[in-house]
């Protein structure tokens, strides 16, 4: 698939958490392939390790942090290397979630904790170490990765449809807050992306209940959703902030 070229990509600094497997590796590939500075954040060593040999012919090539983001202290301290060494950054996605299911009888505090850490709360504090240096700079992108999942209250999965809803409000006052110094603040909302890990969940027949529910009769894969992601990162979405888009297929 031959796919747009954004010239104003084009050795930004961009910031992907999660971006080793999945729609994060399709949003190393693709933010790569224009010629962007990525650096991206992940715990799957081996897919990360193996993601980062597979594009290193591209110059720059993506750059693999090993950065468990549950522990907000060593994230922070990430972000601030790849400030260190790569300068401010210009584009932050927060991408990495984790969607293990649950009833709500299984559910201990804990288990919240664990699950708003892994879904919700990193994503607040890459903003806010991100957030400085764009504001001084007049601008920058924030795109956090919500869910289709909570808008359809799909089963088993009450922890991360909270922590998902919470990301699109996030969103919103994210985008209030630093609108005036410029930042653009905007939430992706993929409908059943076809990535190994969804791959475990669903049988051929749960696939095809997926694609029957859709307008559109085809898998979404990690680039359709790189794509709207490369859009809104570039400056050709200068005035989009403070709201969802879906790439879900028409799925209802
Ligand atoms: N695939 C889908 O159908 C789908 C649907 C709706 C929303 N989403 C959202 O899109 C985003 C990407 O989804 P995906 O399907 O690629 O997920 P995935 O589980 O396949 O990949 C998530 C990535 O985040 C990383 N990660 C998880 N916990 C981490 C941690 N503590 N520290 C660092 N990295 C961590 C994982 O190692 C993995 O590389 C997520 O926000 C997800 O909620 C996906």
């Amino acid at each position: 698939m031959s796919g747009a070229i954004y010239p104003s990509l084009r050795g930004r600094l961009v910031v992907i958490t999660g971006g080793g497997s999945g729609i994060g590796a399709g949003l190393t590939e693709a933010f790569a392939r224009q010629g962007a500075r990525v650096v991206f954040m992940d715990i799957a060593i081996a897919e990360s390790e193996a993601l980062a040999a597979e594009l290193a012919h591209l110059d720059p090539a993506p750059i693999f942090h090993n950065c468990d983001l549950t522990q907000v202290a060593a994230l922070q301290t990430c972000m601030a290397e790849i400030a260190a060494e790569h300068g401010p950054v210009e584009v932050l996605i927060n991408n990495a979630a984790n969607d293990d299911r649950h009833s709500l009888a299984e559910v201990t505090p804990d288990y919240w904790d664990d699950r708003m850490a892994v879904n919700l709360r990193h994503m607040y504090f890459a903003a806010q170490s991100a957030a400085p240096a764009m504001q001084a700079a007049g601008k920058g992108v924030i795109l956090n990765l919500g869910s289709i999942s909570w808008h359809l209250g799909l089963p088993d999965l009450s922890l991360y449809e909270t922590a998902k809803a919470g990301i699109e409000g996030m969103t919103r006052a994210l985008a209030r807050e630093l609108g005036a110094d410029g930042v653009r603040v905007a939430c992706i909302v993929p409908g059943n992306v076809k990535t190994p890990r969804q791959m475990k969940w669903y049988t051929p027949e749960g696939e095809a209940e997926i694609v029957a529910a859709q307008c559109l009769k085809g898998r979404i894969e990690p680039r359709d959703v790189a794509a709207l992601a490369l859009f809104l990162a570039s400056d050709d979405a200068r005035f989009i902030t403070g709201h969802e888009y879906f790439v879900d297929a028409g799925w209802r």
